[in-house]
């Protein structure tokens, strides 16, 4: 297994910065952070989530949308977060505890590899808008890894934006010194997944947000 620490190095100081920065470039970052809960009704639906599901969303960021899945949804188990950045561990921390959710998230600094789980641990592996921030070495990695830490049978979730039409955004979102933007098709993804040893793996429309149409995302599903 390679693993490619640049891009985990890179991606994570860039969201301690962006995260953590003063005036108005922290504000607009901490509102992106926290538009996680648009994404809960779409978890929900194309998880399959059921109150047994043993969960795992991996670069949880501000862990929005897992504490409004917890506003919908009641587990049996605690869902587990792993989050590389300082600076997003503190939102998610506070957005947990502001929630009444401390005893139902369980939040660790990581990266998406290695995950530090046993093998066969989880139903459902989560992860948002993470893999843009991976170059291919990283993407391999973190895939074996979820197939490795899922129960057979267990379900596996991602989206990502997977290209991006306006120029503006295009120049924003393309600096590699910065975040590793590498965008890929759901047949890319697809690819990726089929080397982890996934199977069943299917593609879905991931819902419109309305300002970020400039943007066309692509969500994946598969089972182990
Ligand atoms: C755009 S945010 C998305 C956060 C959240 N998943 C969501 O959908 O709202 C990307 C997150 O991925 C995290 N990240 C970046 N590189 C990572 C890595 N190698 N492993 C795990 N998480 C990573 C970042 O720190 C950041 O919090």
């Amino acid at each position: 297994m390679t693993t490619t620490v640049d891009d985990k190095q890179t991606s994570k100081e860039f969201f301690n910065e962006w995260m953590g920065a003063k005036g108005p470039k922290g504000w607009v970052g901490r509102y992106i952070s926290n538009t996680g809960r648009w994404y809960t009704d779409m978890l929900i639906r194309e998880g399959h989530i059921k109150p047994e599901d043993k969960i795992i969303d991996v670069g949880c960021g501000s862990a929005t949308t897992i504490v409004n899945l917890l506003k919908s949804v009641s587990l049996d188990e605690p869902i587990q977060a792993v989050e590389p950045s300082e600076e997003q561990l503190k939102l998610a921390k506070k957005n947990i505890g502001e929630a009444g959710f401390s005893d139902k998230i369980v939040l660790k600094q990581g990266f998406a590899s290695p995950l530090d789980f046993k093998d066969n641990t989880f139903d459902l592996v989560y992860a948002s808008f993470i893999i843009k921030h991976f170059a291919d070495d990283s993407v391999a990695d973190f895939f074996e890894e979820a197939h490795r830490v899922l129960k057979p049978g267990g379900r596996f979730l991602c989206w990502e934006f997977a290209t991006v039409t306006s120029k503006i955004f295009k120049k924003l979102a393309s600096n590699p010194k910065k975040a590793m933007q590498n965008f890929r098709s759901f047949e890319q993804i697809g690819k990726f997944l089929v080397a982890a040893g996934f199977k069943d793996i299917e593609e879905f429309k991931v819902q419109n947000r309305g300002f970020w149409d400039p943007v066309v995302d692509a969500g994946a599903r598969a089972t182990k």
